[in-house]
Order: C-alpha cells, then structure tokens, then sequence
C-alpha cells in the first residue's frame, strides 16, 4: 500500500503554525495530524477548535484531529464545524464511560459527514477495537504512551498492527487505513510499514529534521 505520512503539529512553534502547515503542503505530506490534549485524559494541554479552525483556510489537507481528550463525544461538534476531515477517539476515553461509547462516537463523528477511527495505547489489546473496525475509517496504533512528542517507539505495537491489518482484510477491509502515532523516524518506519500499516504520524523526525521535506520523502520511501 502507498504509505501516508502525517506530520504532526505538536512539533511545531505554534507561534508560527502558520509556516509549518505551508512547510507540509510543500514537502509532500498526505495529512496534517492535530494532537488535541486536554490535561485530563493525558497530562498536558495543547489547543482545540479554534486552531483547527484557524488552519483549516490555509490547507487543501485533510486535517486529522486525534483527540486525547476525557468525554470525547461532547467536543465531536467543535472539531467537525471547525474543519476536521477524520476524527479519531481513544477507546480508553470511551470504555470507562459505557461499552456502546466508543460506537456512538464513532457514529456521531460520520454524522457531520467526515471520517471516523478509533485509537488503542500501547498496553491495550487491538482486538478491543475489533467490534467497531466495520465503522472505522481508519485506525490508531499508538506506539508511545499518549501526551509527549520525542518518545521512544515501542515495538510491541508490531504484531498489534500485522493482527489490525490481518483482521481488517478478513471483514472486507483490506485497504482499512492503519495509523501508527508515536516514536515514527525512518527505521521505525519501515518497522511499522513492513507490518502492515500505511498512515504513520511523525512530530519531532520531521520538525526536527535539517530539510523537512527530505525527512517526509524518506518515511514514505518505504
Ligand atoms: C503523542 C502524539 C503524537 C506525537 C508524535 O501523544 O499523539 O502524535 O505528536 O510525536 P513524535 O513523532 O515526536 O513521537
Ligand atoms: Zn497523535
């Protein structure tokens, strides 16, 4: 499968956020990833829909709101009027609230129209999220624990994403989007793509990087 890169903001001087959507247009990104955090859900705060909507003019990207955030189907609204194309919700944010959580939100997402996924952290099994697969769009791999930029990639998501895409293909979905969020540079991008994903975020490789573009081009030289 084409692989997709997703450049995620967090790594970016939100000052000039500006710039860094033009430097991901221009370098050949497929997505640009918005790591929304409320400080509850995972210990920091970034920012909400007024971000996404202040961006939303300045791309043709689709904008891929992953949202790290307690209660997530009382902010759908706000990210789909803002401009969001895929929204993606934590299982763990859902299950503690009922099991029919994580669906409903899901559904409400497509409701506006825009895509939909669902998220699993590194110590939660993928066949949690086997059950809403049929209503996903895309799914979440996490492959750090949820809140930072710069972590170390954790290679147990490996056989999580070879059994996502094995299930996915098996439900008449071979060509679901599987995403891996975290820890993502060029030999870990080939980990995740060797196993089936096709979707990999990446925050402190890209920003970090001398030439952005050439560090986009290599994770999806793969
Ligand atoms: C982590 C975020 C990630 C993060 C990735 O909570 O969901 O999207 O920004 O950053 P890197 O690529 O630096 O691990
Ligand atoms: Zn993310």
């Amino acid at each position: 499968m084409q692989i997709k890169i997703a450049p995620s903001i967090l790594s970016a001087d939100f000052s000039r956020v500006g710039d860094a959507i033009r430097l991901c247009e221009e370098s050949g990104a497929d997505l640009i990833h918005c790591d929304v955090m409320d400080g509850s859900f995972v210990e920091p705060i970034t920012f909400g829909g007024q971000m996404v909507k202040n961006i939303r003019p300045l791309t043709g990207l689709p904008l891929d709101v992953h949202l790290m955030v307690e209660h997530p189907k009382t902010q759908i609204k706000f990210f789909a009027e803002a401009g969001a194309d895929i929204i993606t919700v934590h299982y763990e944010a859902c299950s503690k609230i009922s099991p029919d959580y994580l669906g409903e939100t899901l559904s409400l997402i497509k409701s506006y129209g825009i895509k939909c996924g669902a998220v699993v952290n590194p110590d939660v099994p993928v066949e949690k999220i086997f059950p809403v697969f049929g209503l996903c769009d895309m799914v979440v791999l996490m492959s750090v624990f949820p809140g930072y930029g710069g972590q170390r990639f954790m290679e147990g998501v490996l056989p999580k994403i070879s059994a996502a895409r094995a299930y996915a293909a098996s439900v008449g979905k071979p060509e679901l989007d599987i995403e891996v969020d975290g820890g993502i540079n060029a030999k870990t991008a080939r980990l995740a793509s060797a196993a089936g994903a096709n979707v990999l975020v990446a925050g402190s490789a890209l920003f970090g990087a001398p030439d952005f573009a050439s560090a986009v081009a290599e994770l999806a030289r793969q």
